[in-house]
């Protein structure tokens, strides 16, 4: 299976970020749009796994979760990667700082790491990713986009969990399944090192 962990937005900031869409897909360019109700934050991907890792994948969150306060982000303007001239991606912003979501996600890459779970090779970017694109943009239209999303602020997400879900690629697009959520509840950072599973 497919999984990955991050978190969910408020209806109301996938409300705004489907709006601010909805201006951008009038420009009519080949962009597969994020439904809005698949509109998250990654924190982990984990690719394909085995069904009977989840188990273990569980535990670790548990411990992690249980290390780490609740924070808020919040959901501000908008850009590309690679970058703004041939955007592959689309996104919206997250503000900073950024401290707290990186201690989190450290964290996770830490006790994951230990697991037996590959780290991931590239570094840490927190954004929603609203759109990718499928062929080739007309001049300046990541500019455009950028301009459009630029300043705009999409509301706050309170981070008072995390979820493990399951990915399912489709031909109507990506279906992802909450498999498990992970409530913040610690009393102070706490770092989880690297360790063999217990
Ligand atoms: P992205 O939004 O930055 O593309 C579910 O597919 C989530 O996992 C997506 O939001 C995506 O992050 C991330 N993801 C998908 N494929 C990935 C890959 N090969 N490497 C890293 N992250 C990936």
């Amino acid at each position: 299976m497919r999984a990955f962990l991050g978190v969910g937005l408020p209806a109301g900031v996938r409300e705004t970020i489907a709006s601010a869409i909805a201006q951008v897909r009038d420009l009519h360019a080949p962009v597969a749009w994020t439904a809005p109700k698949n509109l998250h934050i990654t924190l982990i991907f984990l690719g394909e796994i085995l069904p009977d890792r989840v188990p273990l994948v569980e535990r670790w969150m548990r411990v992690v979760a249980s290390g780490i306060d609740p924070f808020s982000l919040t959901a501000e303007g908008g850009g590309g990667f690679p970058g703004t001239r041939n955007p592959r991606l689309l996104w919206v912003g997250i503000l900073e700082p950024l401290e707290l979501v990186r201690q989190l996600q450290q964290n996770m890459e830490s006790a994951l790491s230990g697991a037996g779970f590959p780290r991931e090779d590239r570094p840490f970017h927190p954004h929603i990713t609203v759109g990718r694109t499928r062929g080739v943009l007309p001049p300046a239209w990541g500019e455009r986009f950028v301009q459009a999303f630029s300043g705009k602020r999409f509301g706050v997400v309170p981070v008072s969990s995390f979820t493990l879900y399951e990915s399912r690629l489709g031909p109507g697009g990506a279906v992802y399944t909450p498999l498990c959520d992970f409530r913040l509840e610690g009393s102070g950072k706490r770092e989880i090192r690297e360790e063999k599973e217990p």
